[in-house]
């Protein structure tokens, strides 16, 4: 795959942290010091090496930020990605230098082929982290399947720990089960368990407290969610609780929480109470976005590449496959959706006026 642009010259300089000869035009790397991809580095140098696949539209909640309530319509099967080209852009990706790949959906568990494409994937050597994001409901039954596979990292979704607000907001009935998810996968090890609650005010900002409160003797990682405006959730800034809002909040009840150094992907700000198990954490996509350092590419489950959550910017990769394209033609087309990737999403409320998905048909 030569390449002499100076451009891929300067990637490849700043891509690696060890030696590169370049001589007489032609590009020769050591093997295992290969400068990270040029396909997945975009114009502001930002490396992409965490992927995130929705294996699946449907779900089996219906949560009100995430879907209207009428419910979304559903792409046909004939067009969504099968397993294995699931499992080949996978492999396309991962050999480009993708370390993380989470899988999400809709509802990534309902996937009958879910424990499969994990453990093909947990074979893909380079691939460090495989992590999946669930809503908990058929979590306690898949577990074991999911410990045997090769899942590293669990998020669960939960708003309320009140059985009948849960139930509100995700138009369904289940608190306990999620409760009994979160608590098995505590006891298989899983440590941190990551809670996800997106906050709203007038549903769950009451809650707060009690969310941290959780933190106390399980190794939970909560993580509050700025409320985010996609297509059908009737957003509105009022709805919207900010980062700030949230930390006055909780430090009125725990002055001393204090702030721990952020995740490696920085998307979270993150703090404990101190002699708490756990630690809480806030994801500021509105209030202060971290786009700066966004590592993330996004694969629907039909097929498209979208290089940002609140870009509406896609291409098919599915299409690209199902005509047979070649590595090198999928990866060309990789790299121009990634070099056209946009320093920074356009602000919440420019978002909320622009047409995207529903998040239940990106997969968060
Ligand atoms: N705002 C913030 N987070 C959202 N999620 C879904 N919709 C929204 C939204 N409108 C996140 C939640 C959920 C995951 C699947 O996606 O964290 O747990
Ligand atoms: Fe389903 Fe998750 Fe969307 Fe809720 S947020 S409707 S659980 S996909």
């Amino acid at each position: 795959t030569g390449d002499n642009s100076t451009e891929y010259a300067l990637n490849l300089i700043l891509g690696s942290e060890t030696e590169v000869v370049v001589a007489h035009g032609h590009r020769r790397v050591l093997k295992d010091v290969l400068p990270f991809s040029e396909f997945l580095t975009d114009a502001f140098g930002r490396r992409h090496s965490y992927l995130r696949i929705s294996l699946t539209e449907k779900c089996n909640l219906r949560c009100q930020y995430c879907m209207p309530e009428e419910g979304v319509k559903l792409t046909p099967r004939s067009q969504l990605l099968t397993t294995e080209e699931v499992l080949t852009l996978a492999r396309l990706f991962v050999h480009e230098g993708v370390e993380k790949i989470r899988l999400t959906g809709g509802e990534p568990l309902i996937r009958p082929d879910v424990l499969h494409i994990i453990a093909e994937m947990r074979k893909l050597e380079g691939l460090k982290t495989i992590a999946i994001t669930t809503n908990g409901i058929n979590l306690a039954r898949v577990l074991p399947g999911l410990k045997k596979a090769g899942v590293d990292l669990l998020n669960i979704s939960l708003d309320s720990l009140v059985p009948a607000k849960f139930e509100f907001i995700v138009r369904r009935k289940g608190f306990h089960k999620v409760i009994e998810g979160i608590d098995k996968a505590v006891e298989m090890g899983y440590n941190p368990v990551k809670v996800n609650c997106v906050v709203m005010r007038g549903l769950n900002e009451d809650e707060l407290l009690d969310f941290v409160a959780l933190t106390e003797k399980k190794p939970l990682d909560v993580r509050f969610i700025e409320y985010m405006p996609f297509d059908g959730n009737k957003w509105n800034f009022k709805k919207m609780v900010s980062y700030a809002e949230m930390l006055d909040h909780i430090k009125q009840q725990w002055p001393n929480l204090e702030p721990l150094p952020g995740d490696e992907t920085g998307t979270a700000k993150a703090f404990r109470v101190p002699g708490f198990k756990g630690q809480l954490g806030f994801i500021t996509s509105m209030s202060d976005n971290f786009c700066g350092s966004c590592n993330r590419l996004r694969i629907t489950a039909d097929g498209n590449l979208k290089v940002c959550l609140f870009g509406n910017s896609e291409v098919s990769l599915r299409d690209f496959l199902r005509s047979g394209a070649s590595d090198e033609e999928l990866l060309q087309i990789i790299g121009a959706a990634v070099g056209r990737k946009k320093k920074q999403h356009a602000g919440m409320f420019n978002i909320s006026q622009m047409k995207n998905r529903p998040m239940i048909l990106i997969g968060g």
